[in-house]
């Protein structure tokens, strides 16, 4: 006997802990709450264009709840809009949301489910358009999404980055050494003034603020007159320096966003190494941060999001993408959250926390940091 509803879900994007939990917690509330189907499309939106699913049901999810990763697949390359395909030697970038668009109904779907970050959400933002119906989970490491107060897969980044600055904390102390540790995030600096706030960063950069090397350099030197002779520096991959650019690490040729980030604190040990008279040593974190189990408050949100985005198709409350807002779950349009980005501010709790704590943001003491975010958003 067929379900009272058939649904899909797709995991896209750059992978993050809590995929699995949100997967589990659709399939357990289509389940337990309702019946109704849920299949899953493998590879993103890639699954979707080339019919490439699964069936999910209870048993499919069992024991999924502490596992990083995603049993979906992911892909950060896969726009239904912009969708890669090698001729001769070549990518070229076809629009390929037709045949997504078929496949959903010939697949008899009431309703697609996307959890994933901003490439994924303006993706669903254009599927939204050509008439089908979706329900958004916003999820990412960076937790740069509109609408949402916090993404899921952001506190466990926060965690592993924090616990790595703890661990080099205590050699930079014994090696009286400047230690600089780069997280991802992307042009966002929340990974880093959070991990840099509870890992006891000196000296955080952010993408957000553009740093002066020699504001930096002096609150070294600052810190060593007062006989700490050791300086932990937390930096975003997309910081860079007042006048400069950031550091792209590598183009990926058959991603619609093809700059990835990543090597600034290369540069600024160079930069820095120039000014004082300490070893400056580099770690970068990259993918570790987006690895492994979520951490608990995490497992609590994505099957939070799940469970919602679920209610939500279930009542055929399309459209938009499940929301946190100052601890209530809620949901915005897709068509707010795409193609925005969510900065940090400089009336945030935590830039004004950091300020007021004495860490250096890389610009010298006098300058106003209202300014320094007003300047960097005109660059
Ligand atoms: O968006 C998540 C993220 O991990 C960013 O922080 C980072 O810049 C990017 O994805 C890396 O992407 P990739 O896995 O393609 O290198």
């Amino acid at each position: 006997m067929r379900k009272s509803k058939r649904i899909g879900i797709l995991t896209g994007g750059g992978d993050c802990p809590g995929l699995n939990a949100v997967i589990r917690a659709i399939v357990k509330t289509a389940e337990h709450d309702y019946d109704i189907e849920v299949i899953g499309f493998l590879d993103g939106y890639e699954g979707l264009i080339e019919n490439r699913y699964r069936n999910l049901d209870i048993k499919d999810v069992s024991g999924l709840l502490a596992e990083g990763g995603t049993i979906l697949g992911t892909s950060n390359r896969a726009d239904p809009f912009h969708f890669p395909v090698l001729q001769g030697e070549e990518y070229v970038f076809l629009d390929r949301s037709s045949q997504a668009i078929r496949n959903f109904e010939s697949l008899g779907l009431d309703a697609l489910m996307a959890i994933g970050g901003d490439g994924t959400m303006a993706a669903s933002a254009g599927m939204v358009e050509r008439g089908l119906n979706v329900v958004g989970v916003p999820k990412t490491i960076d937790n740069d999404l509109c609408g949402t107060d916090v993404t899921f897969g952001y506190d466990s980044a926060l965690s592993i980055a924090t616990e790595a600055i703890d661990r080099i904390h205590t050699t930079a102390q014994s090696h009286h050494r400047v230690m600089i540790i780069e997280v991802m995030g992307r042009y966002a600096g929340w990974i880093a003034l959070g991990s840099g706030l509870a890992g006891g960063g000196d000296i955080i950069l952010i993408p957000e603020i553009p740093y002066d090397i020699g504001a930096v350099a002096d609150m070294v030197k600052t810190r060593n007159s007062l006989g700490k002779n050791f300086s932990i520096v937390v930096v975003g991959e997309g910081a860079k320096p007042i006048g400069g650019d950031i550091v792209v690490k590598r183009l990926i040729e058959n991603s619609p966003d093809a700059i990835r980030l990543g090597g600034i604190s290369h540069q600024i040990a160079a930069q820095l190494e120039g000014l004082i008279n300490i070893e400056c040593r580099v770690t970068i974190l990259g993918h570790l941060l987006r690895g492994g189990a979520p951490s608990a408050h995490d497992r609590i949100l994505a099957t939070r999001f799940g469970m919602e985005a679920l209610h939500m198709a279930a009542r055929g409350d399309y459209n938009r993408m499940v929301a946190l807002q100052k601890g209530e779950i809620t949901s915005v349009p897709i068509e707010d959250v795409a193609g925005k980005t969510r900065l940090v501010t400089a009336d945030h709790a935590w830039t004004r926390t950091a300020q007021s704590t004495g860490i250096c943001l890389g610009v010298a003491e006098e300058q106003d940091l209202k300014e320094a975010f007003a300047e960097a958003a005109t660059t």
